[in-house]
């Protein structure tokens, strides 16, 4: 039996380059090695601990589906899922937070990050997040689990949980270890200073964008003083921004971009760059307008990915109810 691999994304609305190139690019290219029994999902329940409108949810959850599938991946090779359609997640995570000390979600960087000071007002579902996610990964004994390294702490959590609960109540749950994927850190094409997210539109390059637009933000995109092309983070932050945006989509270096528009201004290099970025993702848009033409025939193959998955998670999380006393 080849060893599993887990790993789940939010749907909170559109993908940008950095989730292509720091996420999905790395699954697919890690279900096509054929060495890993692959579950890929749809975070929705994760999700929902976000403010969110209930009439988008679901166009949400479709869309990424959709994202998955045009990224290239395989329903014959992996197995692809929504996660509030096995509801082994939800079962899991209430068991596990019986042994979860209440001190560790409290350090949780992510947590804090998204709380700052709003503790009384914050839903108890945003606090209890990475117990969440290690039901996800335990449900399947997964191996391995490629996430970036903001993930870290949760995924050193989902092992503590691990190892707790085989200790108290026998071996049951498989500690999984982390993929580290290397996530290129993009900033905002408007603003070198703030990461690129897509709160700031302008500065974000999305996979769904039409060539024009990409031709218009990379064009508009804030430079530093001087002309010359080159990598210098003190110097130049907004330059080798972009530096690193064309290096992640044409696999050359830093120092190979550099020279290629050495003793040429930014006007030309800005201009090959959004056809490196349109050319980068033609291919992906190209298959996500086709399977949209196909939307319910998928929406249908989503299910039997959803059986698959249930009938994985079932198993262990009934093992975990024997274990525990539960009926
Ligand atoms: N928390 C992850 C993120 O925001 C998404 C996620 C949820 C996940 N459950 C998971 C990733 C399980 C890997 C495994 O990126």
């Amino acid at each position: 039996m080849k060893p599993a691999l887990v790993s789940g994304i939010q749907p909170t609305g559109k993908l940008h380059i950095g989730n292509y190139l720091g996420a999905l690019k790395n699954f697919v290219e890690l279900q096509n090695t054929g060495k890993f029994q692959c579950f890929f999902f749809v975070a929705d329940l994760h999700s929902i601990t976000e403010e969110f409108n209930p009439k988008e949810k679901l166009k949400q959850v479709e869309n990424l589906i959709l994202d998955f599938l045009a990224a290239g991946i395989d329903l014959k090779k992996s197995v692809l899922f929504v996660q509030s359609a096995v509801s082994a997640h939800s079962e899991l995570a209430w068991i596990l937070n019986t042994i979860t000390p209440f001190g560790e979600l409290r350090r949780m960087t992510q947590f804090k990050e998204k709380t700052g000071e709003e503790y009384e007002t914050t839903n108890v579902g945003l606090f209890d997040y990475p117990v969440l996610m290690a039901a996800d990964i335990l449900l399947y004994s997964a191996k391995f689990v490629p996430v970036g390294d903001d993930q870290l702490q949760h995924l050193e959590l989902t092992r503590a949980l691990a190892r707790k609960f085989n200790s108290k109540f026998g071996n049951t749950l498989f500690e999984p270890k982390p993929l580290l994927t290397e996530i290129p850190r993009l900033m905002s094409l408007d603003d070198p200073t703030k990461k690129m997210s897509k709160s700031r539109p302008e500065g974000c390059l999305f996979l769904d964008d039409e060539p024009e637009v990409i031709r218009k933000k990379i064009m508009r995109a804030v430079t530093d003083s001087g002309s010359e092309v080159r990598a210098d983070r003190e110097q130049k932050p907004a330059v080798t921004n972009l530096i690193r945006i064309y290096s992640a989509m044409s696999g050359k270096n830093a120092a190979q971009v550099e020279s290629r528009f050495k003793g040429k201004g930014y006007g030309e290099f800005k201009k090959e760059l959004a056809e490196i970025v349109i050319q980068g993702l033609a291919p992906f848009q190209k298959r996500k307008n086709e399977l949209k033409k196909k939307r319910a025939a998928i929406m249908k193959q989503i299910t039997a990915g959803n059986k698959k998955a249930n009938m994985v998670a079932s198993k262990k999380l009934a093992e975990v109810k024997k274990k525990t006393g539960l009926v």
